[in-house]
Parts: C-alpha cells; structure tokens; sequence
C-alpha cells in the first residue's frame, strides 16, 4: 500500500497531465487558427502524448489499488499574440512539469517508495526528452531570429514543427 502522501502526488500528477493535454489541444487550435498547420500537427500529436502520460499513472495507480479522483481541469489561457508565444507557453510549461516529476521523485525516495521511485524515473527521462525537444526548437527560432513575425520566417518555424520527430 503506497504512502497518502504519494497517492495525493500521483493524482494531482494525473490531473496536471489532463491539464498539459488541454494546453496543447489548445495551442493546436490557435495555430490552426493562424493558418499554421504544421505547428497545428505538432501541438496536436503533443496533446495525444499527454493523454497518454495521464493513462501511465492512471494504471499505476489502479495496479496500487489507489483512489483516482478526477477533478476540475483549469481552462487553458487561448490569446497568443504570436507563434512565439505559443512555443514560449509550452516551453514555461514543460519546465513545470519538470519540477512537479522531481517532485514526486524526491518525495518517494525520501519515504523509501522505491516501488514509485522506480516507475517515476521513466518520467524523469520524458521531460528530459521534452526539454531537448523544445530546446530544438528555441534554437532554430535563435538562428532564423524569429520572434513571432510573420514573413519567410515563420514559414520556416511552422515547417520545422511539422517535421520535428517527437518520439
Ligand atoms: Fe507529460
């Protein structure tokens, strides 16, 4: 049986990645607004992979017999005044998401959950991907010096989120 403590972490980490699901849902849409659809496409599939980090430690929890409580999701903010925007958005994300999985790494080996500590480390190893992932992307908008302007640049960005792997 898995502390409280732990249990409590691991829903709000169930609703924060519900939440993270959203926030991208609906940075697709603003691209897809904008007439970007290849940034659209990677907002898009990111929501899916979400989603799909919520099931992980939704079945975690269900295996450790643990209460799931599914709670209200935040609306996510929808006024972006640029591309830019919306990749510096997800970015600030990502590194909260970061902080809340060491969290809840920290607090299972402190409490000797080595059970949890185990199955969190696959965690640690997704948000060192996504901070790469989006340390591509802050880099190529360096180089182009792209700042959320509209032109041939962002034309360039909207065809490298298309193309970027996220796997
Ligand atoms: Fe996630």
């Amino acid at each position: 049986m898995l502390k409280p403590q732990i249990a409590k972490l691991l829903n709000e980490q169930v609703n924060a990645e519900f939440f993270a699901s959203n926030i991208y849902l609906q940075l697709s849409a603003w691209c897809e607004n904008a007439g970007l659809e290849g940034s659209a496409k990677f907002f898009r599939e990111h929501s899916l992979e979400e989603r799909e980090h919520m099931d992980k430690i939704f079945d975690y929890m269900a295996e450790c017999s643990l209460p799931i409580t599914i709670g209200a999701i935040d609306a996510p903010p929808t006024e972006y005044g640029n591309l830019m925007d919306v990749i510096n958005a997800a970015y600030q994300h990502e590194l909260k998401v970061t902080a809340m999985i060491n969290n809840i790494a920290k607090t299972a080996f402190e409490l000797q959950d080595y059970t949890t500590f185990n199955f969190i480390e696959w965690f640690i190893a997704e948000q060192h991907e996504e901070e790469v992932l989006f340390g591509k992307i802050l880099s190529k908008a360096e180089t182009l010096d792209f700042k959320g302007q509209t032109g041939q640049t962002l034309g360039i960005m909207d065809n490298f989120l298309r193309m970027l792997d996220q796997k």
